[in-house]
């Protein structure tokens, strides 16, 4: 399951891109609002962070079918390829949903809580619908075994539609989906974290080290290997 991260944060953004193997970044309106500065200049930090080639989705604030056009057009020309247009699953998102699929665009339909959404968002020419999972399980409903449900109608009817699970309070949320069928998944940058940290790993890790200093001293393999 590719990961991108869910973060407008310039600072997580860097390091994650450095370490991490994440294939792009999202964003919605609540996540930019955190970020203090001028939103355009952020979004193109993070462009030119991530590079041409990554994904950077980028949600829409327009509510009518002309004005998102004219919003989608805006951010695909202000933030280049590989950029998603990301439009929530309403009426007129559905309709947007279909224009700009046919004419090329990358749109991400989001705010999905229902397997039916996932379906209708699909049928109308979606490349990615969002799933989101903690939304869901704290209304009691449950978002893994939705996405489970949108990769079995995706599979059953040839749909080129991926799943971008989003929402996540949990890492066990995150592999849960990915066990589901789930294509991507865009997490924070807390759970990104967690997602690697193990205690056993680290106490493992700093025992190779004791062993090797207590074997060979302050003589590091490189400078062996080097013949130093
Ligand atoms: C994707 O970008 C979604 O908008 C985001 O994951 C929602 O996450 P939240 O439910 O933690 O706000």
């Amino acid at each position: 399951m590719r990961i991108l991260l869910d973060t407008a944060n310039i600072n997580d953004i860097r390091y994650f891109n450095e370490y991490y193997p994440i294939e792009g970044v999202t964003t919605n309106p609540t996540i930019l609002s955190k970020e203090k500065g001028n939103v355009i200049e952020n979004l193109s930090e993070i462009r030119r962070i991530i590079g041409p080639e990554k994904e950077l989705h980028v949600q829409v604030t327009e509510t009518s079918f002309d004005r998102i056009i004219r919003e989608a057009e805006a951010l695909v020309s202000t933030f280049g390829k590989n950029t998603f247009v990301k439009i929530p699953v309403t009426d007129v998102g559905l309709k947007v949903t279909k224009h700009l699929s046919e004419r090329g665009f990358g749109v991400t339909v989001t705010a999905v809580l229902t397997a039916a959404q996932g379906m209708l968002a699909s049928n109308a020419g979606a490349s990615y619908v969002a799933p989101y999972i903690s939304r869901s399980e704290n209304l009691c409903a449950d978002g893994i075994g939705t996405v489970a449900d949108i990769a079995e109608i995706f599979k059953a009817s040839g749909s080129a539609t991926q799943i971008l699970a989003a929402s996540f309070k949990t890492a066990k949320e995150v592999l849960d989906v990915a066990v589901a069928g789930c294509h991507a998944a865009t997490i924070g940058s807390s759970i990104m974290k967690m997602l690697i940290s193990h205690t056993t790993t680290d106490t493992s890790i700093q025992g190779f080290e004791r062993d090797w200093r207590s074997a060979y001293g302050s003589s590091t393999l490189l400078e062996l290997l080097e013949g130093k």
